[in-house]
Order: structure tokens, then C-alpha cells, then sequence
């Protein structure tokens, strides 16, 4: 190899590493989500009945409603003039990010914008999950828990209340699923090194659990 090839490849390595998460993110542009439809639902009791853990999904995409309600059920702004959610959170930190891994791109829930944030333009969700399935859901969701947001708590609180509010939104996407007939299984296989790597984040940012969500397979 010459060493002009060499300088030319160095340099494009060296720009692709300095390149921020923002200057990708341009290629895809914020989503607002439309209202979520607060009146919705099954009953508590049928929607319990039927909660369960599914693998096998359709390729079919959600629509941007489904999303929207979705994102709500499982974190979103229940209560604006407080900023509380729809799940509770340890002392109110609500540290848990949730990523939406989809075939655009990377975004992340903005829950008091009701607003989807661009992150990356790549398809990932591949990454998100060592099983074969995971590719196939259309959305699958990343959780993500920001420690900065957690005071001076111990390492080991940190990671045993980011797990236990990561539970309590994940099963608010069950309940969500199992009343609108989806598919949804929340997983716990990833490599978190690689795809912390590949959603570019911060070394405080710490990937609990993933789920992915879809219509499930006819
Ligand atoms: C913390 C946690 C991690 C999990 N990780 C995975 C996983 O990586 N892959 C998977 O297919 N299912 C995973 N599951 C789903 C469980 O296997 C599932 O909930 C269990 O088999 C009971 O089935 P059910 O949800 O239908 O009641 C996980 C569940 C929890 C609560």
C-alpha cells in the first residue's frame, strides 16, 4: 500500500470517528406523535388474562397512532402540570430512556414533547438482540437508564432501581400489547458493549433491557 492510500484511509477513519451522533442524526427528522388515544382499551381483568410473551412477528409496520400510544402507555406524561408518568420511578428520577429502534432509523422518545428525536439513520434493530426474531418486530424498544440522573446513589442502587423501573415500563408495554392485540417480548440477551457502541452512548448511559413490539405473525 502506498503511504498516500494510507493517508487518504487514515483520514477517512479519523473523520468517521469524530463524526457526533448529531451530524448523522440530520438525515432523519424529529416525528411528533399525534395525541395519544387515552380512551382506549380493554378491561384490566381481560387485558391480565392475556398478557404473554411472543416471538414470532410480522413484518408489517406500526402505524404512527399505534406508536403514539404505545410510547405513552409506557412512559409517557400522564400528568403535565407535575411532569409525573405512566410509570412510577425511584424518588422521581425517571432515568430510564426509551430508544425506538425501527427500519428509519434510531430515535428517542422525547416524553414531554410527545415527540420522537432523531438519533441515528441506521437500521439497528438487528443489534438490539442476540435472537434470530428480533430483527423481524418493526419497533423494538431500547431501554436505557442515565445514571447522571441519579444522584449520588451507590453503583449497586444505581443498577437495582434502573432494573426495577425498566420492570415496571416494560410491563406497561405488556399490558398495552395485550390489549390491542400486538406481540411483545422483553429481553434481557444483548450485547450491551456492541450496542451501546453502535447508538454512540455516553459511558453513564446503561442499556437495562430491550422489547420488541409488533403485529404478531398470521
Ligand atoms: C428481565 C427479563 C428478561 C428476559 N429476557 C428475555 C430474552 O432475552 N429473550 C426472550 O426471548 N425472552 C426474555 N424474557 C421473557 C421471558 O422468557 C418470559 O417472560 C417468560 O418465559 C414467561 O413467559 P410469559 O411472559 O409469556 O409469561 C425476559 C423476561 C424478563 C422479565
Amino acid at each position: 500500500m502506498t503511504s498516500s492510500v494510507m493517508l487518504g484511509l487514515c483520514l477517512v477513519f479519523s473523520l468517521s470517528l469524530a463524526c457526533p451522533a448529531g451530524t448523522h442524526a440530520q438525515q432523519i427528522k424529529p416525528i411528533d406523535l399525534p395525541k395519544p388515544q387515552t380512551d382506549l382499551g380493554q378491561p384490566l381483568m381481560q387485558v391480565l388474562k392475556d398478557r404473554c410473551s411472543t416471538r414470532e412477528f410480522s413484518p408489517q409496520k406500526l402505524p404512527l397512532q399505534v406508536l403514539s400510544n404505545l410510547l405513552w402507555a409506557a412512559f409517557g406524561v400522564n400528568r403535565p402540570d407535575s411532569g409525573k408518568r405512566t410509570a412510577p420511578s425511584a424518588r422521581n428520577w425517571q432515568e430510564i430512556d426509551i430508544y425506538v429502534a425501527t427500519s428509519e432509523g434510531l430515535y428517542l422518545y422525547d416524553a414531554k414533547a410527545h415527540r420522537l428525536q432523531p438519533v441515528l439513520p441506521d437500521d439497528i434493530r438487528a443489534m438490539t438482540g442476540g435472537q434470530p426474531f428480533v430483527k423481524d418486530a418493526p419497533v423494538n424498544l431500547v431501554y436505557v437508564a442515565d445514571y447522571s440522573k441519579m444522584g449520588d446513589s451507590t453503583p449497586e442502587d444505581k443498577m437495582l432501581y434502573s432494573g426495577a423501573d425498566t420492570g415496571l415500563i416494560n410491563q406497561n408495554v405488556y399490558l398495552f400489547c395485550s390489549s390491542e392485540k400486538l406481540a411483545t417480548v422483553v429481553r434481557g440477551l444483548i450485547d450491551r458493549p456492541a450496542l451501546a457502541k453502535a447508538m454512540k452512548l455516553r459511558p453513564d448511559q446503561k442499556i437495562t433491557l430491550a422489547q420488541s413490539v409488533g403485529y404478531p405473525r398470521k
